[in-house]
C-alpha cells in the first residue's frame, strides 16, 4: 500500500514511526503546511501531491477532516481517517457520500477495536462468560499538561476531552454492546475555568437496556484510563489498573485485567475472582495492517466513516448534555 499521510504533528508523527514499520506499507509522503520529516518526501498541500498514492491516512485536525477526505475522494484514494471522523455529523456524511461516490473504502482510527485486549473482551462478553450484560462502569480521569492546551486548535471548545477522548470510550462500548437509546450528563469546567467542558458525570443508556456511566476528567490526576491500563500510549504512564467494570447476569469483569468475578448463585455468596491472560500488541500497529487489508480487498472496514458517525453522533450528545452550566434547583 502506497501510503500518504496527511498531517504529521502528535498522532500523524505516530502512525508515520509505525508505517515506515509495516512491510505492507511503503510510506511515499507526508502533507503538512507546517511541518515535516527527515527522509520523507514532503507537500505542502494535497493538491501538491505528485507521486502514485494507494492510500491516504488523514490525521489533520478534525474540522479539516470532510474537506481532505473530499480531496482524497477526488483523487482515488482509500483513506484512515483519524478520529472523530469529523467535527460535526454533516461533515461527517459528507466523507461517507464521497467515499462512496468515488468507490473507495473509508477506516476510521478508533484504534481501540485492534487492541488484541479488547478482541478478547469482546470474545468473552459474546461467549457468554458473564451471561447477559446489564451494567457498565467507567472512569477516564487523566491529568493534561497545560502545554496541551497552549497556543493551539485546543486552547477553545475543541480541545474538549469529550470530542478528543470520550468518543474513543462510545467507540469502544458501542462496538461491545451496540446501539445507544439516550445520553444524559452534567459537566464542569472549575478547574481551568476554560470555555469547554473538562470533567462530567455521563449516563448511557444502549438499546438492549444495558445502563453505563462514564465519568471523565482531563484535569484530574488519577490511574484509572484505557491508556493508563493497557500501556498503549507511550506519551502516557501505565499503570495496569482496570477502568471499566461490566456486571452481567452470571458475573462481572473488569478491563484491561480481564477479572471475571463470578461463581456464585446470588447475593448470599461472594463472587469469586479468576484471571485469565491478557494479550497485547501495538493497535496503531495493527490498524495499519488492517487498513493494507482493506485497501487490498481481504478485508472489511472494522469501522467504516459510516459506523464512526454513529459514535460522533453520541459523542456530540454528550458534548451537549455536559456544557458546564450554572442551574440551581429551585
Ligand atoms: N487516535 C488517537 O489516539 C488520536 C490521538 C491524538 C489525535 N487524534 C486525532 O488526530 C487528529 C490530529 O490531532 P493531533 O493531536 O495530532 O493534532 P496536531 O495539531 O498535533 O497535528 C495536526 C497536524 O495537521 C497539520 N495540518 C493543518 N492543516 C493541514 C492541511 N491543510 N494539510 C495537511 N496538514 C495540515 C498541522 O500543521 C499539524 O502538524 C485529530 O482529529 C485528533 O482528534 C487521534
Amino acid at each position: 500500500m502506497r501510503l500518504l499521510i496527511a498531517g504529521i504533528g502528535l498522532i500523524g508523527a505516530r502512525h508515520l514511526r509505525h508505517a515506515l514499520e509495516v512491510p505492507d506499507v511503503e510510506v511515499v509522503g507526508c502533507v503538512d503546511p507546517v511541518l515535516s520529516q527527515a527522509d520523507v518526501p514532503h507537500f505542502a498541500s494535497i493538491d501538491a501531491v505528485d507521486v502514485a498514492v494507494d492510500a491516504v491516512l488523514i490525521a489533520t485536525p478534525s474540522h479539516l477532516h470532510a474537506d481532505h477526505a473530499e480531496a482524497a475522494a477526488a483523487r482515488g484514494w482509500h483513506m484512515l481517517i483519524e478520529k472523530p471522523v469529523a467535527h460535526s455529523v454533516a461533515a461527517a456524511e459528507r466523507i461517507s457520500r464521497a467515499a462512496d461516490g468515488a468507490g473507495v473504502q473509508t477506516l476510521v482510527g478508533h484504534h481501540r477495536r485492534h487492541h488484541a485486549r479488547v478482541a478478547q473482551l469482546k470474545a468473552m462478553i459474546e461467549g457468554g462468560v458473564i451471561g447477559a450484560p446489564i451494567l457498565a462502569s467507567m472512569i477516564w480521569a487523566m491529568k493534561k499538561p497545560d502545554s496541551y492546551f497552549e497556543g493551539n486548535w485546543r486552547a477553545g471548545a475543541d480541545g474538549s476531552p469529550v470530542m478528543i477522548n470520550l468518543v474513543h470510550e462510545v467507540d469502544l462500548l458501542r462496538y461491545l454492546f451496540g446501539e445507544v437509546a439516550v445520553v444524559t450528563g452534567v459537566g464542569s469546567n472549575a478547574q481551568r475555568g476554560a470555555a469547554r467542558v473538562e470533567s462530567g458525570a455521563v449516563s448511557v443508556m444502549f438499546d438492549s437496556g444495558l445502563a453505563a456511566s462514564i465519568g471523565f476528567a482531563d484535569s484530574a490526576l488519577s490511574p484509572w484510563g484505557f491508556e493508563a491500563g493497557t500501556g498503549e500510549n507511550p506519551n502516557i504512564g501505565t499503570t495496569g489498573e482496570d477502568y471499566l467494570r461490566i456486571s452481567g447476569s452470571r458475573g462481572s469483569i473488569g478491563f484491561p485485567s480481564l477479572t471475571v468475578w463470578g461463581d456464585a448463585e446470588d447475593w448470599s455468596q461472594p463472587a469469586v475472582p479468576e484471571t485469565c491472560v491478557g494479550e497485547s500488541n501495538v493497535p496503531l500497529v495493527a490498524q495499519l495492517q488492517h487498513f493494507a487489508d482493506v485497501v487490498a480487498g481481504r478485508a472489511a472496514p472494522l469501522v467504516s466513516a459510516a459506523d464512526a458517525t454513529e459514535s460522533l453522533r453520541v459523542t456530540l450528545a454528550i458534548e451537549a448534555a455536559v456544557a458546564p452550566r450554572q442551574e440551581v434547583a429551585a
